[in-house]
Order: structure tokens, then C-alpha cells, then sequence
């Protein structure tokens, strides 16, 4: 068994939350290092780059939230950490800077405004992702949100759920803008539709086994099932506890659901599936996801009329935790008082008026938080980086943000482009879905290690998934956007993905011959040996 295996064997993750004041009275170095991985079941993360002090994951099913609750993390954020806030890529926040001391104080304050850091960390069911528009939408097909809340209130604080073999990324989208990288989750429901005595019945259908990260990257397999939304929490539920019962707990970094859906196939896992529920699945209905993408950033009409969305960019997705509370304040004026966290670094703010809608653009906030931003600053994700993580080799978020400038106005702001940074090969930033990829590390330059990235180009979510492509190697950090300034007008996607006919790629499986990557970054380097 693993060292983390023997860690759950021994009592399960859940039950750490009762040593938690003896935790705060006896202070961080008094907690073993088994129970310092305990603490990530309830979301909280000794970093060692802050030693003493915890990060904090707090759990935002389909990113929804209400002012009052953003008013709350805030208010922890600037009383007991560092006054800012992380607004994550499976849209829930991070607060930083916490101490052991303060934490059940905190969670009581959580708890009163509904919120819980529950199984964010670890071998569980990590926040249930959605459509940041699911209500809103004219596209969508079956408002999805009540069913990720269904799904979350079955899961958390369930201890059938809370010993997986390896943490387990759901998304549910009823909307055919595949905003959620439903191709990169451990399972995902995707909007379908089926014929049922000659009526359309909308619901989804289920992927399985998607996975990115230093593991490998495999894009999720259809399982050929189709679920009326009264059948999802119940399906979705023996599935997580297939994989529970009969996943991989060896190697962990085999240990994803991806594995057990190689080594089973599809067929046998579909009847494992069947038996379990006790009854035959449908099979998969039509796929209704198209090939747009939208970030939500920007002013939007929605589906009630004389309604509106306003999308806002956080760039990289660091926000003061004084602003936040500003922009909670400015939801309830304009708003219903909704804020809702989306997997791109941004903020949705639900249900302006069209009287309103005018003013509430004009506010400074609105326009500081932008929603009209520059292509560049609009695709910018960051994973959090050497600041708080000890797997980063660079430094990411400040990073990221210094290029996005140096690049603004020397790109073409007409060109949608998506550009993902991750600290190490982890990937948490999901480098190898965007269209311009940074995996950050560490190189020599003289006698000096300085910090530099590896460049993918040509990654893409929805229906026509596709694998980001090296393109180069160990460009120092301080000359990358000089270097992207050339790399960016090779972006694509005929030239990236020559290859047709071929749908999912399999795990380590390389989406374009070495031939054809080896021209392309002779093509770049060429360029750039001639400009200088
Ligand atoms: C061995 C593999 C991995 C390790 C060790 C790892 C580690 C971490 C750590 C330490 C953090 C928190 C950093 C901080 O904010 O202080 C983090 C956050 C995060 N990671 Fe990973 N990670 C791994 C794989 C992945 C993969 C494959 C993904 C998906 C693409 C991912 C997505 C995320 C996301 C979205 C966050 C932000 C918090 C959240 O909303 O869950 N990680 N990861
Ligand atoms: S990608 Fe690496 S550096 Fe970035 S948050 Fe994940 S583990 Fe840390």
C-alpha cells in the first residue's frame, strides 16, 4: 500500500475535523505529518513555501455564490490571512496565510453562510463543476445547476465517498458551449438529446476517465449512456463508487479513473455500470455540444427578458479581498446579489436590469475588473506558482501578467487566444488544452538558474479535443514574449492539427507526427534568428 492508502486505512479523512481545536490550541508544529494530510480532506494546505501558515480551499459548487458568503471570505481573508483571494480553474477560492489557530473560528463562520471546505483536497470528489451561465443561458438546453447542487449535498460529508483511490473531477453542463473542459474530467455530463416515443427528451451524456497532469493526459472516453436528469444523481453516484471499489490503489500516479477505464474498456465498464444500478442504461442520445467556446466575459443578454450577465475578467484570478467585497456590494445594487465563479480567472455577476445595466458599467470597479478585455488578458489562467507552491520551479501568476502586457498591443486584438500557464508538469494551470501552453521550470544561463518555460501551442477543449504540441524548449522567462510575439501568429489550428479523422487521442498518444513539429519550430526559430 501507499503511504497515503495507509494513511486512510487507518481513519478515515473525514474525521480529522474533530482534533481541529486541539489542533488550534497546541498549534501547527504539534500536528503529525499523517494528520497534516488529513487536513486536506477539509481543504486546508500546509504550504511549505509560508511555513506556519495554511491555504485554505473553500468548496463553490458550479462557482455559485451569494454576496453575503463572498462578504464572509472576504472578511476571513483580510482578518486572518494575507487580504487576498484565488478565484481557481474549478471555480472555488483560496485563501492564504492562515493560521492553525484561527481555523475553527473560521470554519464557524463558514458554515453560518452555508459554506464548507469539505473534501476539496485528497482522494475525494473535487468541486462539482458547471456552466457559470446555467439559468441564464438561451443556449442551454437543461439548467444544470440544481443537479450539481443535488449531486454535491449526496457527496460531501458522506463517508461512502470519502476513501477514493484518487481525487475525482466532475463537471455537469446542460449548455452546448463546453466551457468546463468536460473532455479533461474524470467524468463529465455533456448536453444530449434523445427520442423518446417521438418526443425529444433533453438530458446528457456520460464521459469517462479524462485526465491531464504529469500522469499523462487522456481525453474522456464516451460511455455510450444517456441520463434523464432524474437519474444523475443516483448514476452518477455508483459510478464514483465503481471506481471506489475496483480503482487502481497502487502507484499514484496510476491511480485515476482514467486507469480503470483503460484497463476495463468501455463495454465492461457500461455493464459494471448496469449491474450496479440494477437496471439497462439508455444508450448515449445525440451530442448537442457544438464548437463554440465562451469565457462569459462580457455584457449579456440572458434568456429572462430585459435581463442581463455581466462577465468580468480577475486577472490571473488574484483579487484583493477589499475589491471582492466591492464587487459583492455592486451584485446586490445592480444585481440579485448573485456572484458566480467561473473556470476562466473570472466573475459573473447575474440578473442586471437593462435600466441598470448602464449605470453598473460605469462603475470604477466594473471598469477596473474589465469586461470588454484585451484578447490576450481575456485567455490568461494561471496555476498559483512559486509564491505558495512548493512543486512550482517559476514563479507563475506575476509572471503571466508582466507577458500579457509585454504582448498587449503588439498582437492583433481580434484573435481569440487562450494562454494557460502551470508552475510544473502537474498541470494544474491545464496548460495542454490551451492554445498557447507555458510549463514553467528551471535552466542554466551561465552560471546562473534562472527561470524559463517550454511552449505548447495548439491545445483545445469541446467536441474536437485536441492535445497541446511542444513547440519549444527552455525559452528563459525574461525573452518569452519577444519569442510569443512570433510563436502566436503560427497559432492555428489547421497548421497545429493536420491529422483528420481521429477523435480522442489516447494517453501519451502525440496528435501530430514529429515531422510536423519539428517544421514547425524550424519555421518559429527561423523567423526569430531573422528579426534579430
Ligand atoms: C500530481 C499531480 C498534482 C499535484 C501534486 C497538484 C498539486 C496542487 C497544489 C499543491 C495546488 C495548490 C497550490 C496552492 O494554491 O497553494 C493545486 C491546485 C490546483 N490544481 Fe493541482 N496538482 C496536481 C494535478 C492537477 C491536475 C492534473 C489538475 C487539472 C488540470 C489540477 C488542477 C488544480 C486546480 C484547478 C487547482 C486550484 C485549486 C482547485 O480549484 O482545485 N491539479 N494543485
Ligand atoms: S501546476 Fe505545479 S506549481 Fe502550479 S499549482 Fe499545480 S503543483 Fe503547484
Amino acid at each position: 500500500m501507499n503511504k497515503i492508502e495507509l494513511i486512510k486505512a487507518e481513519r478515515d479523512g473525514l474525521e480529522i475535523k474533530n482534533e481541529l481545536q486541539r489542533f488550534a490550541e497546541e498549534g501547527w508544529e504539534s500536528i503529525s505529518e499523517d494528520n497534516i494530510q488529513r487536513l486536506k480532506w477539509y481543504g486546508l494546505f500546509l504550504r511549505n513555501p509560508t511555513p506556519g501558515f495554511f491555504m485554505l480551499r473553500v468548496r463553490i459548487p458550479n462557482g455559485f455564490s451569494f454576496s453575503y458568503q463572498v462578504r464572509v471570505l472576504g472578511y476571513i481573508a483580510q482578518t486572518y490571512g494575507n487580504g487576498e483571494i484565488d478565484i481557481t480553474t474549478r471555480q472555488q477560492v483560496q485563501l492564504r496565510n492562515l493560521k492553525i489557530e484561527n481555523i475553527p473560528n473560521i470554519f464557524n463562520q463558514l458554515e453560518e453562510v452555508g459554506l464548507t471546505t469539505s473534501q476539496t483536497g485528497m482522494d475525494n470528489v473535487r468541486n462539482i463543476m458547471g456552466c457559470p451561465v446555467s439559468g441564464l443561458s438561451p443556449k442551454e438546453k437543461v439548467d444544470s445547476y440544481l443537479l450539481v447542487k443535488m449531486l454535491n449535498e449526496h457527496i460531501v460529508g458522506n463517508p461512502e465517498f470519502s476513501n477514493l483511490p484518487r481525487k475525482f473531477n466532475i463537471t455537469l453542463s446542460g449548455c452546448p458551449d463546453d466551457c468546463v473542459h468536460a473532455e479533461t474530467q474524470d467524468l463529465a455530463l455533456v448536453p444530449a438529446v434523445q427520442e423518446k416515443s417521438g418526443k425529444s427528451v433533453y438530458g446528457f451524456n456520460i464521459l469517462l476517465g479524462g485526465k491531464l497532469g504529469s500522469g499523462g493526459y487522456r481525453i474522456a472516453t464516451p460511455l455510450d449512456v444517456f441520463l434523464c436528469p432524474e437519474d444523475v444523481v443516483e448514476v452518477c453516484s455508483a459510478l464514483i463508487l465503481l471506481y471506489r471499489d475496483h480503482g487502481s490503489r497502487d502507484v499514484r500516479n496510476k491511480n485515476r479513473l482514467a486507469f480503470l477505464v483503460e484497463d476495463w474498456g468501455e463495454k465492461k465498464f457500461r455493464s459494471a455500470l448496469e449491474e450496479r444500478v440494477g437496471r439497462p442504461l439508455t444508450p448515449a442520445g445525440v451530442d448537442l455540444r457544438g464548437n463554440e467556446k465562451s469565457e462569459h466575459i462580457g455584457a449579456y443578454r440572458q434568456k429572462q427578458a430585459f435581463m442581463n450577465y455581466v462577465g468580468l475578467k480577475i486577472p490571473v484570478g488574484r483579487i484583493r479581498a477589499e475589491k471582492l467585497k466591492g464587487l459583492a456590494q455592486l451584485a446586490e445594487k445592480y444585481g440579485n446579489g448573485e456572484i458566480r465563479f467561473s473556470h476562466s480567472n473570472s466573475l459573473v455577476i447575474p440578473n442586471v436590469s437593462d435600466q441598470k445595466l448602464g449605470d453598473m458599467l460605469e462603475e470604477s470597479l466594473i471598469k477596473e475588473f474589465t469586461y470588454n478585455p484585451s484578447s490576450i488578458l481575456r485567455g490568461l489562467v494561471s496555476c498559483v506558482g512559486s509564491d505558495y507552491c512548493n512543486l512550482a520551479a517559476i514563479e507563475t501568476k506575476s509572471m503571466a501578467l508582466k507577458v500579457a502586457e509585454q504582448l498587449e498591443g503588439k498582437l492583433p486584438d481580434t484573435m481569440p487566444i487562450n494562454m494557460h500557464w502551470s508552475g510544473c508538469p502537474a498541470g494544474c494551470g491545464n496548460h495542454l488544452v490551451a492554445d498557447i501552453g507555458l510549463l514553467g521550470k528551471k535552466m542554466r544561463r551561465g552560471n546562473k538558474v534562472i527561470e524559463a518555460v517550454d511552449i505548447y501551442m495548439g491545445g483545445r477543449t469541446g467536441i474536437d479535443p485536441k492535445l497541446a504540441v511542444k513547440v519549444m524548449e527552455d525559452v528563459p522567462c525574461d525573452q518569452l514574449a519577444q519569442v510569443l510575439e512570433f510563436v502566436v501568429p503560427y497559432h492555428t489550428r489547421e497548421k497545429m492539427h493536420p491529422i483528420k479523422g481521429k477523435k480522442y487521442y489516447r494517453r501519451r498518444e502525440s496528435p501530430m507526427p514529429v515531422q510536423t513539429q519539428k517544421r514547425i519550430q524550424n519555421n518559429i526559430l527561423e523567423e526569430i534568428k531573422t528579426s534579430y
